[in-house]
């Protein structure tokens, strides 16, 4: 799944690309992908090659070394980044909970009540815009929202960057891995050198598709695989694989009225844009409950009564979202697939 792209300060020499021939070498087995990971020093590029996903196209500076991510991860946990020293990014994107946080809508500093649920951070690194109306384009802008957003951190971004930097042993921490001091790119970098290292690749679902694993998935699971893809649910049509969305904006007829207008808080175009937002990843979707923009469906099981229901009259409803007939059992069965989409390990190879 990965490899070493570069060994960065030694690699002119021959016994060091010798070395690194024999890494990579190596890494053709997938036993061993673990241990050079492992193994690779902190400098060392972590090339993001997942064969069945989109190729990445990073930027020099964005490309992951272990230093980066390390120092993004601390940060991420760090309630310095608010106002009151109270909560820190994994506040509202717990791992354990796929990095959301369980809540129908996220709560800030001094219990400020947010209006959107907590998406999920895993495989965000392919995300073509954040927010669920796309209103922020990349990773790296996008960490000054929650810092300065009043129903988040409330700090001005100039007052994180102050206090990161009066800490020596961030001063040192950032030096190592950007040879630069504590400033506002240098930052906003580390957080989201992070969040690309939040991989989730190597579910059930992944093993049984892209890896012919025939037995990763239950009869069940395969059976509610077969719904997912089936004309009729079609959920595969916004979903699609193998990142479980195409990152369009839809209208999937959740209200009838919005009082959250999506894509239109953007675009200001309440006429063509009101109530769609960005097709959600179900990547870890079992572990992310509740559900949609505003956290109004509580599992999995009321998300399928609503698709099944064919939803709201909006005007802006997409054409695909027709409603159809479903079993208990197959409710089961494509709940079971829904599950199989679970993987929250592989990306502790590239952030621990
Ligand atoms: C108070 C809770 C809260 C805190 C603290 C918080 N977030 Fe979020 N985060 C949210 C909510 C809610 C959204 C959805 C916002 C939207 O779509 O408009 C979100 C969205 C995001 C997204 C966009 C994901 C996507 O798929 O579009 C990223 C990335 C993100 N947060 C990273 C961070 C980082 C980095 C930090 C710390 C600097 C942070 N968050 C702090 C609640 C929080
Ligand atoms: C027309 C496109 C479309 C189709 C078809 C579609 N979805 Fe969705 N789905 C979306 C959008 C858009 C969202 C996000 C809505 C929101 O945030 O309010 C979403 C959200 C979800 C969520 C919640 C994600 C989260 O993190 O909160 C689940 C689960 C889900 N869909 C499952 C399904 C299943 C199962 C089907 C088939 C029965 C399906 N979807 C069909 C567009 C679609």
């Amino acid at each position: 799944m990965i490899t070493i792209k570069s060994l960065k300060n030694s690699l002119r020499s021959p016994i060091a690309s010798l070395l690194l021939a024999m890494v990579l070498l190596m890494a053709f087995t997938s036993c061993r992908e673990e241990t050079d990971l492992k193994e690779a020093g902190p400098e060392a590029i972590l090339e993001l090659n997942i064969p069945h996903f989109p190729a990445l196209n990073l930027k020099p500076d964005q490309l992951l070394t272990k230093s980066k991510v390390k120092l993004g991860k601390q940060l991420f946990f760090d309630p310095s980044l608010s106002r009151d020293y109270s909560i820190s990014c994994a506040s509202c994107h717990l791992p354990e909970l796929a990095f959301t946080d369980g809540l129908a809508v996220s709560v800030g500093i001094e219990g400020r009540v947010h209006n959107r649920n907590s998406p999920t951070l895993f495989n965000v690194a392919w995300q073509p815009y954040l927010f669920m109306d796309g209103g922020n384009p990349t990773l790296e802008s996008q960490v000054i929202g929650p810092i300065e957003e009043h129903r988040e951190m409330d700090l001005p971004f100039t007052e994180a960057v102050s206090r990161i930097a009066a800490i020596n042993e961030y001063q040192e921490s950032f030096q190592n891995a950007f040879g630069d001091d504590v400033n506002p790119y240098t930052l906003s970098l580390a957080l989201a050198t992070y969040e690309r290292a939040l991989l989730s690749y190597d579910s059930p679902f992944d093993r049984f598709r892209y890896q012919g694993d025939s037995s990763a998935l239950s009869e069940s699971a395969q059976r509610g695989l077969a719904l997912f893809e089936s004309a009729e649910l079609n959920c595969v049509a916004c979903h699609k694989f193998p990142l479980t969305t195409d990152f369009s904006f839809q209208n999937n007829g959740l209200k009838d009225i919005y009082l959250d207008p999506g894509r239109a808080r953007v675009t200001n175009n309440i006429p063509e844009h009101e109530g769609q937002f960005k097709v959600a990843t179900l990547r870890n979707i079992a572990l992310s409950a509740p559900y949609m923009h505003d956290g109004s469906l509580g599992d999995l099981g009321d998300v399928i009564d609503h698709y099944a229901s064919g939803g709201s009259n909006h005007r802006l409803k997409s054409s695909l979202i027709t409603g159809f007939e479903i079993s208990a059992s197959e409710k089961a069965d494509l709940i079971a697939f829904l599950e199989s989409l679970t993987d929250t390990s592989s990306y502790k190879l590239y952030t621990d």
